[in-house]
């Protein structure tokens, strides 16, 4: 019972604390570790934020925990309490007893206690003759109890008219697109999307925080160089030092993609890469511009990320989880990720996503690297950090930990001064000390005044109802949408394995070309284990023979695409010295992307001026669908090379507003085709004339010869 009541913060404040009215906070979850470790010590950073501007509050810590024993587990929680640096101790034990009085713990499980528990807030908001302004509802339980809870707060203990309510929610939020969507009804059944806050403690962190404001500030700086044409690229980088003993049950379902790139990773992308707002306060416009940055992403294919697993993680599963003793995870506690996102400011532009356990560092930043185009006459030594365009450009947003240990904001000097909120002030750093290639000194460096964690800053915006610093339903499921593609390809991957700490070397350095990611290093590998000589690729050569009475050169996929590549350009060659011009036909799917990315990366000398491309086939969908044979082309090919416009020659399925206006699911059937691509080859060998029905069969140049390109799996079986 809240016996004690509502405790008057200053006496002075009583006509404000009349206006402001009363504010209710239900902790669910009050005795486990997240709300021992920050939540508690948040909600008295609020009280002492908000109690003296005339609020007036009531904070309720709940759980299933029998009332005495939670009693106790609360008492304990709330007298380890701290108060910022510059209180003094005895009103800081005072404070602690305001907010102590104020705190109460109860059981909650049925909807009954639900039920109780509104009264109980509406008995005591009467007595003290208050108005209830608010509820907020802080689920810190797992999410598998979030609908029996939601449920019952929407029957049960919803505030009465005029009042507000917020219920605050922690990830994860579903394991795929399908389960975040499934979850998002359920709970959007019992309430509105206003009333939500999806947590991702990363938006909390100072830094992150402070890159919307930094990009607001700093308008005028950043304005001609944050785009394409000058940002180099731009790195996203949590890293840890602890691995996942302890929670492989979690950790084995959701992995480092899931766990904290789907979420905190993303997160930051967005707030780098969204067109600024003209009104950074407006919570609407913030999350409307993030939302057009899910537009924007590239859709992720396999090779758009490296994944690795430490060594002793595997064991760790079979022990936690009792598997039997030949048992290994595929899941990755370390990935690197490449995204690129087509629009007009950031075309062209890698980000680079990096998270990973078991590393040798704990640090997290985001690093914006920008071009230098500088050619420097001068030597090292006469070169002035505030002066010289030779040094390297970047700006940092500094999570915390690592060699700096607090967060901060770091701006080269050659670029700009920048300006930062009176909240931040200017840093030296211990001396010596050396960030992303530099001394500290080459750049201006803030950091907060006062350094709050990511969860006293995220209570604080759900009390002032700031919902741009939270995940909406649209938001959630577009980045899902974006992550479950790769998920799903990535399924059966098999990591590759790191010790773990300062002994990884270079063993996850990675590197990107051709919107590709690979390991620097590469793994010394057998292909078959155990003695003897097994055949490697490189042990057969290029095979000739015919097929369907037609020359057939067949390899290893690798060197057959090479050779296929080699053998284009030099019959364009020829083409366009005998008649000025070459065509080449392509067909879809996802068959001929290595031989586009071939022809992209590795064939500079290839006469694409004088180059028409033509598709074979194409799916029953608008060319500009990400599932056409048309992007494909686009996005492995045409995008790389320079082709006149006028020489593209996409196949006309959407014609007068109609697509291919058949309804037999051909597209499909298409689909199913390419995949089965073993039979497809015995089938084409044996099958005579039949163009209708195997298209391929219809093929008899009256010029030139038809040479068939087939890999060793296809051919071989
Ligand atoms: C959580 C992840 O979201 O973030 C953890 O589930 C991770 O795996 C943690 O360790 C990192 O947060 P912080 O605040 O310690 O950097």
């Amino acid at each position: 019972m809240l016996a004690v009541a509502v405790f008057v913060a200053l006496l002075g404040c009583l006509r404000a604390q009349e206006l402001r009215g009363h504010v209710s906070i239900v902790l669910l979850g009050a005795t486990g570790d997240l709300a021992k470790k920050y939540l508690w010590q948040g909600l008295f950073q609020l009280y002492l934020e908000e109690a003296g501007k005339g609020h007036n509050f009531s904070f309720h810590g709940t759980a299933l925990t029998a009332t005495e024993q939670g009693q106790e587990v609360v008492a304990k929680v709330l007298e380890s309490l701290s108060c910022p640096k510059d209180v003094a101790p005895a009103r800081c034990a005072e404070l602690k007893d305001q907010f102590q009085r104020l705190s109460q713990y109860r059981q909650l499980k049925t909807t009954e206690d639900y039920a109780a528990l509104s009264k109980d807030i509406e008995a005591l908001v009467q007595r003290e003759g208050l108005w209830e302004a608010g509820r907020i509802f802080y689920f810190s339980v797992p999410p598998f109890a979030y609908t029996d809870i939601a449920r019952s707060i929407n029957s049960s203990c919803r505030p009465g008219p005029g009042a507000w309510l917020r219920v605050v929610l922690e990830k994860p939020f579903g394991h795929n697109h399908l389960s975040a969507q499934q979850l998002a009804t359920d709970l959007g059944s019992f309430f509105h999307e206003e009333e939500m806050y999806r947590v991702d403690h990363y938006l909390g962190k100072q830094a992150v925080a402070q890159i919307l404001p930094f990009r607001d500030q700093n308008r005028k700086a950043l304005d001609g160089l944050w785009n394409r044409h000058q940002v180099e690229r731009v790195e996203i980088v949590m890293k840890e030092t602890v691995d996942a003993e302890g929670r492989t049950s979690f950790y084995e379902e959701y992995g480092v993609i899931r766990d904290v790139l789907q979420n905190h990773l993303t997160e930051i992308l967005t707030l780098v890469a969204m067109e600024l707002p003209p009104d950074i306060s407006s919570s609407e416009d913030v999350l409307r511009h993030k939302l057009q940055v899910f537009q924007a992403l590239r859709g992720l294919r396999r090779g758009s990320a490296v994944l690795g697993q430490y060594q002793a993680y595997s064991e760790q599963v079979r022990r936690e989880l009792d598997k039997p003793a030949g048992f290994l995870s595929l899941t990755p506690t370390f990935a690197g990720i490449l995204v690129h996102l087509d629009n007009l400011r950031w075309e062209g532009v890698p980000f680079l996503l990096m998270s990973g356990k078991a590393l040798d560092e704990r640090m997290g930043y985001v690093r914006v690297l920008f071009k230098n185009r500088a050619c420097c006459a001068q030597s090292e030594q006469h070169w002035v950090a505030e002066q010289s365009a030779c040094l390297p450009r970047q700006i940092i947003f500094y999570i915390g930990h690592g060699a700096l240990g607090s967060p901060a904001v770091l701006v080269s000097r050659n670029l700009f001064r920048p300006t930062l909120p009176g909240s931040w002030e200017e840093v030296g750093g211990p001396p010596g000390l050396h960030l992303f290639g530099r001394p500290l000194s080459d750049f201006y460096a803030y950091s907060p005044v006062r350094e709050q964690d990511a969860y006293s800053v995220l209570i604080s915006r759900i009390f002032h109802g700031r919902k741009d610093s939270f995940i909406t339903t649209e938001n959630l499921l577009a980045s899902w949408a974006f992550w479950t593609p790769l998920l799903d390809s990535l399924a059966h991957e098999a990591p590759r394995l790191y010790p773990g700490g300062a002994e990884n070397g270079h063993l996850l350095d990675f590197e990107f070309s051709g919107g590709q990611l690979s390991f620097s290093v590469q793994q010394p590998e057998q292909l078959v284990p155990g003695p003897g000589s097994a055949p490697a690729p490189s042990d057969f050569q290029v095979l000739r023979s015919t097929y369907r009475d037609r020359p057939l050169v067949t390899a290893w996929p690798e060197e057959l695409i090479a050779k296929l590549a080699d053998d284009i350009e030099a019959a364009a060659m020829k083409a366009v010295r005998r008649s000025g011009q070459f065509h080449l036909a392509l067909s879809g799917g996802s068959s001929p992307v290595a031989l586009f990315q071939q022809l992209a990366m590795g064939h500079y000398a290839f006469p694409w001026a004088h180059t028409h491309l033509w598709l074979v086939d194409e799916r029953c969908v608008p060319l500009w669908d990400p599932e056409s044979n048309f992007q494909g082309l686009q996005t492995h090919l045409l995008q790389h090379v320079r082709l006149p416009h006028y020489h593209v020659h996409p196949m006309p399925v959407h014609l007068r507003q109609r697509l291919c206006a058949q309804e037999d699911q051909g597209a499909q059937a298409y689909a199913e085709e390419i995949s089965a691509l073993r039979e497809i080859t015995l089938l084409v060998s044996r099958v005579g004339h039949e163009p209708k029905k195997w298209p391929i069969s219809g093929v008899q140049p009256v010029s030139g010869q038809l040479v068939w390109y087939m890999d060793y799996e296809a051919f071989l079986g």
